[in-house]
Parts: C-alpha cells; sequence; structure tokens
C-alpha cells in the first residue's frame, strides 16, 4: 500500500474516489463535504435525503462534472461531539475498504474529511492512515485460491492536506505506517496455525528483523536455558518434540546502548492444548493465539528501532509448545524456577505464568528502569472485562498510569485490577514455595501475583490480554483474527518515556 501526503485543490484530485465526512444529526456540509458539494453543484446535497450521518454510514455517488475523480464516498462520523482519534481510524478503516471492495484502485483522504473538531492535522493524518492501513489488513498466506471478489487493487491512499502543515503531517504518516508495520508483524505471527509459527520459527524472524532493523538478538537453545537453571519454562517445554526458544532482543542508539533498559516480556506459547490438564476440545484451535503476548514484543521491537528511539529496549520472549507428551509435566509435580524459588503444579494448564517467571527472573539482570509483559494468560480476564479491554495491574502505580494515558491515545483499552495481599493467600503451598493457580475467585489476579514473587524491587506491570489479542467479530480497524493487541500501547508508553520517580 502506497500512503503520501498532496495538497491539491478537491477539483485537481486524480485518485478513484475522494472521501467526505458527515456528522449526525448537522444539517449544513461543512468541510470536504461543503466544497465537494460545491464544486458539484450539489452532488452531496441531492444524496442528503439518504444520508444521516450515523457512524460508519457509507454512500458512494458518482461525479457527472466539476471533480477530476469519479467518485465521491461520503461517509457518517456519528455526532460531533462523540469524534474520538478512535472514531477516526475505524471511519478510515471503512472507507478504505469500501473503496478495495469496490475493486478501485486508489482514494483520497482529505484531512478535511473530519472538520471542524480541535484535533491537529498530523494527528488526524496518523488516525487516518492508521485506521485504514490496520483496515485493510488481510491473512491470505495459505489460500491457494483467491475468494470470490477477493480483488487486490487497491494499491493507494491519499492523504490531502493544506500547504503549510505539510511536513508535520508527511511525518505523522511515515510513523503511522511503521506502526502499521509493527501491528502487522504481530498480527501475521499469531494468525500463523501453531505447526508453523513455532518457537523455532518465532526465533528465525527476530533473527531477520534484528538483521534488518540493526537490533541485537540472541535465541537459547534448550541447552543454554538448562545452563542458565530455567526450570519453569523446561519444565513446561517438556511435554512437546518442539524445541522452547527463549528470545534476547535488543534496541538502543548509540546514545543509550549503556542506559538502563526497560524490558518487555512477552508470553510466547505457540500452541497450548493445557498439557496433562488438557483443555477441552472445542474451539482449541484458538489456542495457537497463545503466543500473543510475545508477538506484540516483536512488532513493538520492530517500531522502536525503525523510529530509533532514543531509548535502550530489550525484548524478551519465552517460546514453547504446550503438550501433554510421555515426558510432560504432570498435576502435583515440584519444579524449580531460575529464581530457586519451588512452585507445585496443580494444572499444567496454568504454564504461561510458568515460563513468565523465568523471564521475569532473567530480566533482572539488566537492572532495568521498568518491566512490562504481555501474555493471554487467563480466561478470567475475559470474563471480567470481556474482548475490548485488557487487564493491567503491576507494583508501579506510575507505570499503570502511563499504560492507562497511552492506552488513551491508541485505543487499545486497558482496566486495573487490584492486587491485595489477601489474594496472596491463595497461592500458598503445602510443600512447595508456591503452587500455579488459586481458587476459582479472582484467578487473573492470582495469576498476577504469582508474577509479581519474580518481579521484587523492579517497577513492573503486567498486561493480561487474553480478551483482546484475538477477535471473532470484525472490530472498527480489525478484521477478524488476531488483533495485534499491545503493538502500539507498548510504542506509545516509549515514545514518552522518561525515568519512573522512585
Ligand atoms: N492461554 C490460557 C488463557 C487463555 C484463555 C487465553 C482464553 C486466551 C483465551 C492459559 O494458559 C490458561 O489455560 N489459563 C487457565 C488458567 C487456569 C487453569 C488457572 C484458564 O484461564 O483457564
Ligand atoms: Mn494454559
Ligand atoms: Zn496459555
Amino acid at each position: 500500500m502506497k500512503l503520501k501526503a498532496i495538497n491539491t485543490s478537491f477539483e485537481k484530485i486524480k485518485e478513484d474516489v475522494i472521501v467526505a465526512g458527515i456528522y449526525e444529526g448537522q444539517k449544513t456540509l461543512e468541510g470536504a463535504a461543503a466544497d465537494i458539494d460545491r464544486a458539484t453543484s450539489g452532488l452531496i446535497s441531492a444524496a442528503r435525503p439518504d444520508i444521516t450521518g450515523r457512524l460508519n454510514q457509507t454512500c458512494m455517488l458518482y461525479v457527472s462534472h466539476g471533480l477530476t475523480a469519479k467518485r465521491v464516498l461520503v461517509i457518517g462520523l456519528g455526532k460531533k461531539k462523540d469524534l474520538t482519534l478512535d472514531t477516526v481510524r475505524g471511519i478510515a478503516a471503512k472507507a478504505a475498504c469500501n473503496a478495495r471492495d469496490a475493486g478501485l484502485a486508489s482514494a483520497a483522504l482529505p484531512l478535511q474529511l473530519i472538520p471542524g473538531t480541535d484535533l491537529k492535522p498530523e494527528q488526524k493524518a496518523a488516525a487516518l492512515c492508521e485506521g485504514s492501513l490496520l483496515g485493510l489488513y488481510t491473512f491470505k498466506q495459505y489460500k491457494t485460491v483467491p475468494d470470490n471478489g477477493d480483488g487486490d487493487t487497491f494499491k493507494r491512499i491519499t492523504i490531502c492536506t493544506d500547504q503549510e502543515r505539510s511536513t508535520a503531517v508527511t511525518a505523522a504518516i511515515r510513523d503511522a505506517e511503521t506502526l502499521s508495520e509493527g501491528v502487522h508483524l504481530a498480527r501475521d505471527l499469531v494468525n500463523h496455525p501453531g505447526n508453523a509459527a513455532t518457537p523455532t520459527y518465532l526465533a528465525d524472524t527476530a533473527r531477520l528483523m534484528a538483521k534488518k532493523y540493526g537490533l541485537t538478538c540472541s535465541i537459547f537453545d534448550e541447552k543454554k536455558m538448562r545452563r542458565l537453571g530455567m526450570g519453569a519454562l523446561l519444565a513446561v517445554a517438556q511435554g512437546s518434540h518442539e524445541p522452547a526458544r527463549f528470545i534476547v532482543i535488543e534496541h538502543a542508539t548509540p546514545q543509550t546502548a549503556k542506559m538502563a533498559p526497560v524490558v518487555l516480556v512477552g508470553k510466547a506459547i505457540t500452541f497450548d492444548s493445557g498439557g496433562i490438564s488438557i483443555k477441552p476440545a472445542n474451539n482449541m484451535e484458538e489456542m495457537k493465539t497463545d503466543m500473543s503476548g510475545g508477538a506484540a514484543v516483536l512488532g513493538a521491537m520492530q517500531v522502536c528501532a525503525k523510529l530509533k528511539l532514543p531509548l535502550r529496549v530489550v525484548g524478551l520472549i519465552p517460546a514453547t509448545e504446550n503438550l501433554p507428551g510421555g515426558s510432560a509435566l504432570k498435576p502435583g509435580d515440584v519444579i524449580t524456577s531460575m529464581a530457586g524459588k519451588t512452585i507445585e503444579i496443580i494444572t499444567t494448564d496454568a504454564e504461561g505464568r510458568l515460563i513468565l517467571a523465568d523471564a521475569l527472573h532473567y530480566a533482572r539482570r539488566y537492572k532495568p528502569q521498568a518491566v512490562i509483559d504481555l501474555a493471554t494468560l487467563t480466561g478470567a480476564c475475559v470474563i471480567a472485562l470481556g474482548n475490548d479491554v485488557s487487564a493491567v495491574m503491576g507494583t508501579s502505580e506510575a507505570l499503570i498510569e502511563r499504560l492507562r494515558q497511552a492506552a488513551e491515545q491508541t485505543g487499545e483499552k486497558v482496566w486495573p485490577l487490584p492486587m491485595y495481599a489477601e489474594y496472596d493467600d491463595q497461592i500458598k503451598s503445602p510443600i512447595a514455595d508456591m503452587k500455579n493457580v488459586g481458587g476459582r475467585g479472582g484467578g487473573s489476579i492470582t495469576a498476577g501475583c504469582f508474577l509479581k514473587k519474580f518481579t521484587e524491587g523492579i517497577p513492573w506491570a503486567h498486561l493480561d490480554i487474553a480478551g483482546t489479542a484475538w477477535t471473532q467479530q470484525p472490530k472498527p480497524y480489525a478484521p477478524k483474527g488476531a488483533t495485534g493487541v499491545g503493538v502500539r500501547l507498548l510504542v506509545s508508553v516509549l515514545r514518552n518515556w522518561k525515568r519512573l520517580k522512585p
């Protein structure tokens, strides 16, 4: 997809369609819609009875005179007071997909498609680009025959701006492109089936990315994990023939190479069958998505590198399958984590916290400024918050607050869960230092409490993305399947990074 900014008048725009917006409940036309209406002696006015302006309502109009473009796509913006950056992303996605599905090759999205708001031109440009790129995403690598009408003719989006702002707007467009590429990478990794996106495949992807974008990367095999004492990660891996990998990928600039890093940790269970505590067959195929945390970290690392963020960022991704092979971990087993803490296994399906325990402990050697982990950790999180909101918890209120602020900007909603000491009682074991599950209540929180034991003294936040990493229904700018949640959120936090106050 080619994206560019131009500043020509509407009459001269050559794209196949120009998009114009109309607010719900507003009688007079504004912005692009008003200008286009004037140039075409009332094209949009004539269609007004059919257009309510309801959010994402679309109406394709055909131009007989006054414009070079042959079509105008009118899109509903919803009520003006409800407009946010996130609705703008959705509007752009809807418009771009509409143009694609109509078999067109190009579309013009004027900044004035969203008239009369206090959004800055570069904010609008970024949201329009992000929305359309993310909305247009498809994953067709396993189709040998294209679906009916599934053409690939749509090639170009042009953002129309006014003269004096075009440098900021151009920069915003390039950034949006970089971010979307990171999200697309994460989505691709998650959408790939478990037989393709193995731990080895994730490691190879990390290595290639490092080479391409100037990151440093090292991959630990099981031998190395054993030497490091990563007993919890290896315990999960032992039920599978597919070898586990521990991925370390690092971004820094010459100026930041020596500073204390921010460490990102991502759960990467490339398939979670539950192990010996096997899951019910229904929807088990979705457990190929259990590496979404790791995918988000890889996506974010790529963006950090491409944006050359003046920061040191380390990504740690413990990657393995969770299968019930003959040598698999069993309920009742006691294992020793890298931290030296012993864990009684109650269910082998609470495996994410095990591999994260070793990764979080490994993070300590960096003396990090902060650690943020992302994991499709608990079904309980989906029960608590549903499919549009991730849970956030941790030991640093300031870090949690930053994630919440970033979420406001990126639209990747997060909501805090409490970590009161009472919850710790649920994971006490009679024979080991802890057990790997609590009782029925507060399942996401007790999982968080388990992780907390491996982060002592380090500002840490945990995002449970079990409900948000995958969608059964299309979202405004995410088609069915992997959402790539976390990539934009992490990058937003890192872009605005300042040292946390002790
Ligand atoms: N990967 C799952 C959590 C999950 C559930 C992710 C739904 C995405 C959608 C995790 O490993 C798991 O199995 N958790 C168990 C923990 C329980 C056994 C304490 C769960 O949530 O059922
Ligand atoms: Mn599990
Ligand atoms: Zn899992």
